[in-house]
């Protein structure tokens, strides 16, 4: 319990060394009082007092977020400044790092790198049939089609894949574009491997770029990542 003067450790659900970094999950405590003891333990000064000014729902997850990522630097040495967020509302991390965050129902999730040019992007949704069919929101006409032939079941899933992963390409696409990129922008065609097919259309024709996306199922949940770097910087 808070407040009991022992040390509040952030309880850690899963850690990944991915093809984009470090990806650390750890679940948001039910109790306010519970996250701002996390807070005020885990963050930097600066970051919790931001926190503290959030409204209860999102200083939540902020703080979740924010957890989840010192836990990451500090699993990579990296000593970082507050992570406070940018102008576009993504975590401000310094030069030489790349990041991002995600956060559904009581888990929060970093994703960290060291890189000099590329961005990286993370997603998490809850692998649960919905109610509301998202289809044509989020495909393209082509993708409409691949998924077509799926049985019921499959389709809502590979729908929600190919979402969560344009979520992630746009969290690592957006420093670069700085604009909403619709999702008709972007096609992406998971492979079994765990790798996935990115084709982006850009209708402002930024770019290119080279978008490479994973994705994994576990534990009832949908994980994407994506890392994109000019195609003229890409290797
Ligand atoms: C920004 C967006 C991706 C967030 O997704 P979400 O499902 O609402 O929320 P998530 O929990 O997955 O991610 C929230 C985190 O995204 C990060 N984020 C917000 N804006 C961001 C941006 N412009 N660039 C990168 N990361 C951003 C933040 O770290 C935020 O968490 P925090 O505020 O606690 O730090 C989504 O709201 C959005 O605007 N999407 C744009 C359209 C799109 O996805 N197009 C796909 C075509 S490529």
């Amino acid at each position: 319990m808070a407040g009991c003067n022992q040390p509040v450790a952030a309880a850690v659900a899963f850690d990944m060394h991915l093809k984009h970094g470090l990806c650390i999950g750890v679940r948001i405590p039910a109790e306010d009082e519970a996250v701002l003891a996390l807070s005020r333990e885990a963050l930097l000064p600066e970051e919790a007092r931001y926190a503290e000014r959030l409204a209860p729902l999102v200083r939540r997850t902020w703080i979740g977020g924010r957890v989840a990522l010192r836990e990451v630097f500090g699993r990579m040495g990296i000593d970082a400044p507050p992570v406070m967020p940018n102008d576009r509302g993504a975590p401000g991390v310094p030069i030489g790092i790349a990041a991002s965050i995600t956060h559904k129902a009581g888990l929060a999730v970093a994703l960290a790198a060291r890189e000099s040019s590329a961005h990286v992007g993370v997603d998490l949704e809850l692998d649960v049939s919905r109610a509301h069919d998202i289809a044509r929101r989020v495909l393209t006409a082509d993708e409409l089609e691949e998924v077509a032939p799926l049985a019921p079941t499959e389709r809502t899933r590979e729908v929600l894949l190919r979402f969560s992963a344009k979520e992630a390409i746009y969290k690592a696409l957006d420093p670069f574009v700085r604009r909403f990129v619709g999702f008709q922008e972007v096609a992406v065609r998971p492979c079994p491997d765990g790798s996935g097919a990115v084709q982006a259309a850009l209708t402002r024709g930024e770019g290119p770029f080279a978008i490479d996306v994973t994705w994994r199922r576990f534990d009832g949940v949908v994980l994407t990542t994506a890392r994109v770097v000019p195609r003229l910087l890409s290797s």
